[in-house]
């Protein structure tokens, strides 16, 4: 294609500082749990939450490139986009692509069920003297005990889940030849000129689904109080 090239802002900040923190973040919880830092535990998997709820508020209303509606393409699809894996051809794709998409559902979900099974996670079920997250004694002890096994399992999976994902991320750099790093951390893709930009999202609005992801943390560390 020699179709001129023109500098695109692909992802918006909001979405790139969603991105980068959850990196963090999740790092920062396995480490906290290995080191049994679990007051450090709860804070980050509070903030963990909050980031979701901004991310699901602005996966609604953000920018185009970060709505589901848009992203989310059939199966089908996805199944045809990984066909072309091998094939070295320009990047011309303005957000996530077909495969993409589900592999960015898999793991907002995953860290979901990892901080809603937090919550109720206790290291010793129905005892009070353990570790437990705010609302474990809450709930019948079978209950907590699975959410327990959930928070574990959920842990690996996110894992393995993170893992494909970088492992796509490569596969396009070798493969492919395209280089999905950099526009996650710029925001910007130089696209061909007759690939329309996507209409970012207010600023607003971002910063209300922050402050009510936050609000919805306070509401429940208060509640665990
Ligand atoms: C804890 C580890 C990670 C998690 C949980 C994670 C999660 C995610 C999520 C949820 C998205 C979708 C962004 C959105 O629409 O909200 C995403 C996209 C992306 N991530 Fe990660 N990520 C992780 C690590 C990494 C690392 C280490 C890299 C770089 C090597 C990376 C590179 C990317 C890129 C390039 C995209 C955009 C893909 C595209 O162009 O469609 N991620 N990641």
């Amino acid at each position: 294609m020699n179709e001129t090239l023109r500098k695109v802002k692909v992802w918006d900040g909001w979405l790139r500082l969603f991105h980068w923190l959850i990196v963090v973040l999740v790092i920062a919880q396995y480490v906290t749990a290995e080191l049994s830092l679990m007051e450090w535990h709860f804070r980050f998997g509070y903030l963990v939450l909050a980031l979701l709820v901004f991310r699901l508020g602005w996966g609604l209303m953000g920018s185009e490139t970060a709505r589901f509606a848009r992203f989310l393409k059939s199966p089908l699809d996805a199944i045809a986009h990984l066909r072309h894996l091998r094939q070295r051809e320009p990047d011309i794709e303005v957000g996530h692509n077909a495969a993409g998409g589900w592999m960015v559902l898999l793991l907002l979900a995953l860290l979901l069920g990892q901080v809603g099974s937090g919550l109720f996670a206790n290291e010793e079920p129905g005892e009070s003297y353990a570790a437990h997250g705010p609302f474990a004694l809450r709930v019948a002890d079978s209950l907590s005990a699975w959410l327990t096994e959930w928070h574990e399992l959920g842990f690996n999976l996110l894992v393995i889940a993170i893992a494909l994902h970088v492992t796509a991320v490569v596969a396009y750099a070798v493969l492919k030849r395209q280089d999905l790093v950099r526009p996650m951390i710029t925001g910007f893709k130089r696209l061909p000129a007759s690939v329309p930009a996507p209409r970012l999202g207010h600023p607003l609005v971002a910063l209300a689904l922050l402050a009510l992801g936050l609000a919805l943390v306070w509401w429940l560390s208060m509640q665990a109080a």
